[in-house]
């Protein structure tokens, strides 16, 4: 037998997974909970391990804000309709929470001494100015969360500490190139539902990164970015308007772990393709026009989880998704999804699935979820 177990823990990103496929494997975005503080501290508690957090500096105990909270190097200020960032936040700050206020801008020195921030929350708030150099004394934060603010761009001089971006939901249209240029030690950039065409991805956008995970999901892509970073594990790009997969789309991508294409207008997958990606462990490729299965599936020895439901896939041959020697594939499917196909499923031969780790694991009848 072999095992099956998906071994992912590989990504700071990572949260809970949220629909309801019996092989659901844990590890993508959940939409409704973008992270959470308690979550957050842990974190920090994890990274700084032994380190001074917790600790009261005996010499100075600046106020705390008005309408803020604040203890153990934590500042919480959410939901007190601010319209601005607070004055006077104490410099030995570590996490400062100011989501779902009011906020309309972020100037210039409103986080002025604060170079222990670790993690800056200001999701839910009405951003849409940063000034240039709002965040430069923030030399040592790990995690900004931007997510659902009016930001028309991703804002400049991001702190080179910076591990995880997450600017979901704002009216982005453009990133420049050389935006991330002096972020090499980022692992994550959450960046769906804007209105991102790929036109408005500069040449270079990217560049510099070197990047576990992006997502750039609920977008106007018309196809698969250009020069991502290289060595990218996971990339999501589902609900877009992607229509094909072409060569020259993957063969950058040998580390990809995860490609996620669910919920666009893909009918073709250009032959070859899949040879560029050997390491993937799972494939979505849900709720797209393709009429059959990718081609050179079955050559891939390590993919766990294909989804393919919701296409027009009408027939599926024998070795579709098996290789035909024995030995070849390291790692049995745990999830291949074909419902709501017009496939005759009663032509589809059992041997099919003969390298799926128990038939449970493919999801088959002829119906919606
Ligand atoms: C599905 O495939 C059939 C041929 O197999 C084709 O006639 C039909 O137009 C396709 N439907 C869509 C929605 O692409």
């Amino acid at each position: 037998m072999l095992p099956v177990v998906a071994v992912f823990a590989l990504l700071v990103c990572i949260t809970r997974s949220s629909t309801g496929l019996p092989f659901e494997q844990k590890g993508f975005w959940d939409f409704g909970k973008e992270f959470d503080v308690q979550d957050l501290l842990m974190m920090m508690k994890d990274e700084e391990d032994g380190s001074a957090f917790g600790e009261v500096d005996p010499q100075e105990q600046p106020g705390c804000p008005f309408g803020c909270q604040c203890s153990l190097r934590v500042v919480q200020c959410s939901d007190q309709n601010l319209y601005e960032i607070p004055r006077d936040i104490p410099h030995d700050t570590r996490l400062l929470d100011l989501q779902g206020n009011k906020i309309t801008e972020i100037r210039e020195n409103d986080f002025k001494g604060l170079y222990q921030l670790y993690a800056l929350v200001l999701v839910n708030n009405m951003i849409s100015r940063v000034h240039p150099r709002a965040f430069l004394p923030l030399g040592r934060m790990q995690k900004l969360y931007l997510s659902h603010n009016h930001l028309p761009a991703v804002p400049r001089n991001l702190p080179a500490s910076l591990v995880e971006l997450r600017i979901h939901d704002n009216r982005i249209k453009k990133v420049a190139a050389g935006t991330f240029s002096a972020l090499g030690t980022m692992n994550c950039i959450e960046m769906g539902r804007n209105p991102l065409q790929n036109s408005g991805l500069e040449p270079g956008a990217f560049t510099g990164l070197k990047l576990n995970f992006l997502r750039i999901s609920e977008a106007k892509l018309t196809g698969i970015p250009r020069d991502l970073p290289e060595n990218l594990r996971e990339l999501h790009l589902d609900q877009n308007q992607i229509q094909a997969i072409e060569l020259v789309d993957v063969s950058q991508y040998r580390d990809l772990f995860r490609l996620g294409l669910s919920h666009n207008r893909i009918r073709h997958i250009e032959h070859g393709s899949l040879a560029y990606v050997p390491n993937l462990r799972e494939l979505h490729l849900d709720n797209n026009r393709l009429n059959k299965v990718p081609s050179g599936l079955a050559q891939m020895k390590y993919v766990q989880v294909v989804y393919l439901h919701s296409n027009n896939i009408s027939e599926v041959g024998v070795n579709d998704f098996c290789p035909t020697g024995f030995g070849m594939k390291k790692t049995f499917y745990n999830g291949i999804s074909l419902f709501d196909n017009p496939i005759s499923y009663w032509e589809v031969q059992p041997a099919t699935f003969r390298c799926v780790a128990d038939r449970n694991a493919v999801h088959f009848g002829n119906h919606k979820k």
